[in-house]
């Protein structure tokens, strides 16, 4: 199953809403690259984060769509930079239809998608293929005001949900990020416990 309301609007007008690198520069686990080595993506779309995420990233990056277009247009943009260290599949992320290689991953990227019907479900789902102390970033449009895009506001994850997400997984509290050129995006950052 698609996540509701994740159609996408035209690729510039999408990329005209927010600034990736500005988005990834607040992240403290992609300062420090040397340590992650493996990283995930759920949900590629335009590939608009994961070329970012390739380019400053000397590991492996994975990523998987549910949409052949979305799979096709990043697999483009990766090879029109050459970037070689971004693998792009077809699956569903809801149904927990990932390629086998989809595992130990060091963090995992939820930009956009936890709007979806069960978030509590897809996180049950994605921590066993994250290491020990790995970690979870998140991205939405804010919860809190209207945005130029971006599903009804009831849907949108608030700090309070990530809160409470932490708390029922074990996860570390979230860290609220601070973005560049996003104002109208929210995030934050969890770790996986040392010790599961
Ligand atoms: C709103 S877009 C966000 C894309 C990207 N993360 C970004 O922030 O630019 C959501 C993406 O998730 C994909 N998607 C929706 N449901 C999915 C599922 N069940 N499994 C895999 N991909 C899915 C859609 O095709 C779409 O490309």
């Amino acid at each position: 199953m698609r996540v509701r309301d994740s159609g996408m609007p035209d690729e510039a007008y999408w990329e005209s809403l927010f600034d990736p690198a500005g988005a990834l520069d607040g992240f403290p686990f992609l300062r420090d690259s040397t340590k992650t080595s493996r990283l995930l993506e759920l949900g590629c779309g335009y590939g608009t984060f994961t070329v970012e995420l390739a380019q400053r990233f000397a590991g492996e990056v994975d990523t998987v769509d549910i949409d052949p277009e979305m799979v096709a247009r990043t697999r483009k943009r990766l090879s029109a930079r050459d970037l070689k260290n971004a693998s792009v599949f077809q699956g569903n992320f809801v149904a927990d239809d990932l390629p086998d290689r989809c595992r130990d991953y060091d963090a995992v990227v939820l930009f956009h998608i936890m709007h979806l019907e069960e978030p509590e479900e897809l996180i049950r789902r994605i921590l066993p293929r994250i290491v020990p102390g790995g970690v979870l970033a998140f991205l939405h449009w804010r919860p809190d005001r209207e945005t130029p895009r971006g599903p009804d506001l009831g849907i949108r994850p608030t700090l309070g949900d990530y809160q409470r997400w932490s708390r029922q997984f074990a996860l570390s509290q979230p860290v609220v990020i601070t973005l560049h050129n996003c104002p109208h995006h929210f995030a934050v950052q969890c770790q996986k416990s040392e010790l599961s």
